[in-house]
C-alpha cells in the first residue's frame, strides 16, 4: 500500500507510472457514461471514504466519480458531520476506525499535520485532497492535462503567475520530479514555502522565482494562476488583493508567452481578479479539460495507492 501526501515523497518513476496509466485508462474507457465502471473494476467491492473540512466541488465530485469508475463505493463525510471534525475525537481514534470500515482515505484539511498524523495510525492508504501546503492531486491532473494538449512536458516552460500558495508548492515539487522549466512570478510577501524552494534549487529544479509577471510569462508553453485568496488564508484580503493586482492574467500576460500557449487555473476563479473572463473564456484556455481530468488523474492516483 502508497500513501500520496506530497509529490514529492513519490519516485520520479512512479509519478510517470501514474501519468501513464491515467492515459491509458482514459483512453481505453472511451465514451462510456461517468458513472459506468471500467471493464476490470479494479475496486470492486472498496471503500473509499473521504473526508472535507474545506468546502470543495471538483475534488469531491470527481474522487466519487473515480471510485464509481474503478467500481468501488465512496462515502464523503463533512467536518460538522464526524466527531473527529467536531473535535471530540482523535485523529488516532478516528484513524483505526476508519481502518476497519474503509479500504482507502482522501482527506482535505487546512493542517498538513492532520494528513501526517491520520498517516501514523492507519492501516489504509490515504490520499491528500488538499492542505494548507500543498494539492498534489491538482498537480497530477494538470501534468495529464497539459500532456494530453503539447506532449511530454519534460523541458517544457510553465509560469505561476499570482500568489505563492499551495497549489505553486506542489508545482514546485513537480517540476523537480518531471523536469520542467516553472517561472513563478509572486510579490517577494506571497512567495511559496521557503521551504519548498529551498529542497527545489538544492535538487536542482530549473526554478526562476521573480516579481515581474512579464519575465515569468516570456517564452511560457503555460500560463497558470489560482485564486488570490486560498481556503486557509487568514491575513488582510484587501490589502492582498492590491499588492497582487499587478500579477493578473489577462490578454497582456497572454501575449508575452508562447503564441500556442495554453492558460490553466485549477478553479474555482475569482474572475476580474487573478484571470480576466476574457483569458478564463478564450481559446487558449483549458481549464475545463483541466478539471474533468480530474476523475482519471485521482483513478490512477488511487490504483497506486492501493498496490
Ligand atoms: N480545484 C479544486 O480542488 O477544486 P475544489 O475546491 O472545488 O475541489
Ligand atoms: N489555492 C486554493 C485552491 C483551491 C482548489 C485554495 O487552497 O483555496
Amino acid at each position: 500500500m502508497n500513501n500520496f501526501i506530497n509529490i514529492s515523497d513519490l519516485s520520479k518513476n512512479d509519478l510517470r507510472s501514474i501519468i501513464d496509466s491515467a492515459k491509458k485508462r482514459k483512453s481505453e474507457r472511451g465514451k462510456k457514461p461517468h458513472s459506468e465502471p471500467d471493464a476490470d473494476q479494479p475496486l470492486k467491492g472498496k471503500t473509499m471514504i473521504m473526508i472535507f473540512e474545506k468546502t470543495s466541488t471538483r475534488t469531491r465530485i470527481s474522487f466519487d466519480l473515480a471510485v464509481k469508475q474503478l467500481g468501488g463505493s465512496s462515502i464523503i463525510l463533512n467536518q460538522d458531520e464526524i466527531h473527529y471534525g467536531k473535535g471530540d475525537e482523535t485523529i488516532k481514534d478516528t484513524a483505526k476506525v476508519l481502518s476497519q470500515y474503509a479500504n482507502i482515505l482522501m482527506i482535505r484539511t487546512d493542517s498538513h499535520n492532520n494528513v501526517e498524523e491520520f498517516k501514523k495510525y492507519l492501516d489504509i492508504p490515504i490520499i491528500n485532497g488538499l492542505t494548507n501546503h500543498g494539492h498534489p492531486c491538482q498537480v497530477m491532473s494538470d501534468i495529464l492535462t497539459f500532456e494530453e494538449l503539447k506532449g511530454d512536458i519534460k523541458n517544457k516552460t510553465i509560469a505561476w503567475i499570482g500568489d505563492g500558495n499551495n497549489v505553486s508548492n506542489s508545482f514546485i515539487e513537480a517540476a523537480t520530479k518531471f523536469e520542467f522549466k516553472l517561472k513563478i512570478a509572486s510579490p517577494k510577501k506571497y512567495h511559496p514555502d521557503a521551504d519548498v524552494i529551498k529542497i527545489a534549487k538544492k535538487n536542482k529544479c530549473e526554478l526562476l522565482i521573480t516579481e515581474d509577471p512579464y519575465k515569468a510569462a516570456s517564452n511560457a508553453d503555460c500560463i497558470m494562476t489560482d485564486k488570490w485568496i486560498s481556503m486557509s488564508d487568514k491575513g488582510d484580503k484587501k490589502k492582498k488583493k492590491k499588492i497582487l493586482k499587478k500579477y493578473q492574467v489577462n490578454n497582456n500576460i497572454m501575449q508575452a508567452a508562447k503564441p500556442d500557449a495554453i492558460f490553466m487555473h485549477c478553479l474555482p476563479a475569482s474572475r476580474e481578479e487573478e484571470v480576466t473572463s476574457e483569458v478564463m473564456d478564450g481559446k487558449q484556455s483549458v481549464v475545463w479539460l483541466q478539471a474533468f481530468n480530474r476523475i482519471h488523474a485521482q483513478k490512477s492516483i488511487i490504483e497506486w495507492c492501493m498496490k
